[in-house]
């Protein structure tokens, strides 16, 4: 399975942001090598998918907190792509409790929707605010 790398490209300008990108893209390739272990248990695979989750949760809500803060004017916009990902995330969990559910694919599938949601969120969405962030101090 192809990993997740964060290259210079993809830096929306603002070293905090920059930093959760990386990490989201870490935590999806730790959920991506957690699927290729031997013996994985649905507990392991549950506690991997629930990590990602979080912390993609995490992420979008930082940059939420920043439109609030500054009165971003896409905020809206940008706030409903953040809901599609939501609304697949909470999919691929309530999937967990069908037991017919294969839950090492369920991990695969939702590792690889998050890494290339992210990457396609950044570079379409998200480098859309790096002006009016850093016209607000924000760098
Ligand atoms: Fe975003």
């Amino acid at each position: 399975m192809e990993k997740f790398i964060w290259k210079e490209e993809y830096s929306v300008g603002i070293k905090e942001i920059d930093e959760q990108h990386k990490h989201f893209f870490e935590i999806a390739n730790g959920t991506l090598d957690l699927t290729t272990k031997e013996n994985l248990t649905k507990e392991e695979t549950i506690k991997g998918l629930q990590e990602l989750g979080d912390y993609a949760f995490y992420h979008l809500s930082t940059e939420e907190g920043y439109f609030d803060k500054f009165k971003y004017q896409d905020a809206p916009l940008h706030i409903n792509a953040h809901n599609k990902y939501r609304e697949a995330v909470n999919e691929y969990f309530a999937r967990i409790d069908d037991e017919n559910t294969d839950i090492k694919k369920l991990a695969e599938e939702m590792a690889s929707y998050s890494g290339n949601w992210l990457l396609a969120h950044i570079v379409v969405v998200d480098k859309r605010y790096t002006k009016f962030f850093n016209e607000h101090g924000l760098n």
